[in-house]
């Protein structure tokens, strides 16, 4: 093989599948456990990214008879809902091991025999190993956020990350910090989406081009100091600043804080990975619903921004810095360490638009609902993303990854999208406002 593209597939085949293993080496028992009724067992996941795999690459591509026709019912993610993986008959964690690892023996003889300058849209660009790379990385990221909600302690890995700028993080609503706490988008027409990157997603697409009336966008991620503020000043006891289905939410839950943390007189504390420690005021807020990022917006006296605002603020590039793979000095991800960065800690990922830490530390709650774009084209299958389009209380984008995504599975054109209740995925959001 030697091919560079093929090298590189080998490359990254190899490291998600370590990464998936690092994270499914536990006892058996917390494996096969529920710890969330809103996730699958771990042991799920696992051999639901072979199956996947076997899917895609085996049979599809690879002409491949199937190797386990009988166990498809049971990882396909369409024919049981989360709840009720546990009760199923599934592969138990030393058989997933074998199941998935067989399959990637045989992926590997695809990968080997494959023509990736075959016209054929699946092979073109290697966009089926693309798909399969990307799958497990969002896989693994959902694991992820399973063993934060599990609270064992000392199964992730913590890592380290570059310090914080000086920078003054509270007052968010006025303002305080820096110079320039927002960076201005002039308006005029940008290219929203993408047809040139192999691997992007049929959400992704097509390019398109759009106009934008001139907006402000926070520089930075909001801040837990920011975050802190708003509860501090009864934001979540009052009806004003949220939607009446956020205040519904808010009423019906009780809650008071972004997920995990817990209030020790004046302190705020957090449960991370198992582990209580003191709130880092100078990170980005995570684990906030898209209630509480669009009710902190309106007490801010601003809004979240539209993902079109979001996207043309990165400045037209595969990345904010350009279009060069993201480097240390850019952006927090792949799980370098199991939190988001300090705010200011990337100056170097900056847009051409001086907004920063739009890539990586936590994905970002935009104020647009999971639409296709026009002309869109479902590819490869429907259920990827055409199905959860919607214009109604379903799902709201989110953008730019968080410290668990892997820079193989983000972009500043991937689209990402949940509940508006979510809040156990690595979430956390900006705000924009219209020029006056
Ligand atoms: C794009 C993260 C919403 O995890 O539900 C995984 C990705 N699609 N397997 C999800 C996905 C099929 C998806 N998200
Ligand atoms: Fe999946």
């Amino acid at each position: 093989m030697t091919d560079p593209l093929k090298e590189k597939i080998a490359a990254e085949l190899a490291a998600v599948r370590d990464r998936s293993l690092t994270y499914t080496d536990a006892d058996d028992d917390l494996l096969v456990r529920q710890h969330s009724p809103l996730m699958s067992p771990l042991v799920w996941d696992l051999a639901h990214v072979g199956n996947y795999e076997e899917l895609w690459v085996l049979r599809e591509v690879g002409g491949i008879t199937p190797l386990r026709p009988e166990i498809d019912d049971l990882y396909d993610a369409f024919k049981h809902p989360r709840t009720n993986r546990p009760a199923l008959p599934l592969l138990g964690p030393a058989e997933a091991r074998r199941y998935i690892s067989g399959v990637r023996g045989r992926v590997l003889d695809v990968l080997d025999k494959i023509q990736l300058d075959d016209p054929d849209p699946l092979r073109a660009g290697g966009f089926v190993f693309g798909l399969i790379l990307q799958h497990e990385h969002q896989h693994d990221e959902t694991m992820l956020a399973t063993l934060q909600l599990s609270k064992e302690p000392g199964l992730v890995r913590d890592g380290e990350l570059p310090p914080a700028r000086s920078l003054n993080l509270k007052g968010a609503a006025s303002n305080l910090g820096r110079a320039a706490p927002e960076v201005h988008v002039p308006g005029g027409i940008f290219t929203m989406g993408t047809d040139t990157l192999p691997w992007a997603y049929d959400n992704e697409r097509p390019a398109h081009r759009m106009y934008l009336p001139g907006y402000w966008i926070d520089r930075f991620p909001v801040s837990n100091a920011a975050y802190a503020e708003f509860i501090a000043a009864g934001g979540y006891d009052d009806p004003r600043w949220w939607m009446p289905k956020g205040w519904e939410w808010v009423e019906t839950t009780g809650v008071h804080a972004p997920l995990f943390w817990q209030r020790d007189g004046d302190t705020w504390w957090r449960t991370r990975f198992g582990r209580e420690e003191p709130v880092p005021m100078d990170e980005p807020v995570q684990h906030v619903s898209w209630y509480e990022a669009d009710a902190y917006a309106r007490w801010a006296g601003k809004r979240l921004p539209t993902e079109a605002e979001w996207e043309k603020a990165c400045g037209g590039r595969t990345y904010p810095w350009g279009d060069g793979d993201p480097g240390l000095a850019h952006a927090n991800l792949g799980h370098r360490a199991a939190r988001p960065a300090p705010i200011g800690a990337f100056p170097e990922g900056a847009s051409p638009y001086g907004a920063e830490q739009l890539i990586g530390d936590v994905w970002e709650w935009t104020d647009s609902w999971f639409l296709p774009y026009p002309g869109f084209r479902s590819f490869p299958y429907k259920e990827y993303s055409e199905v959860f389009f919607g214009e109604t209380e379903t799902y709201r984008v989110l953008r730019g990854g968080s410290w668990a995504t892997h820079p193989t599975a983000v972009r500043t054109t991937f689209r990402n999208w949940d509940y508006p209740i979510r809040r156990q995925i690595f979430a956390g959001f900006r705000c924009a406002r219209s020029e006056d």
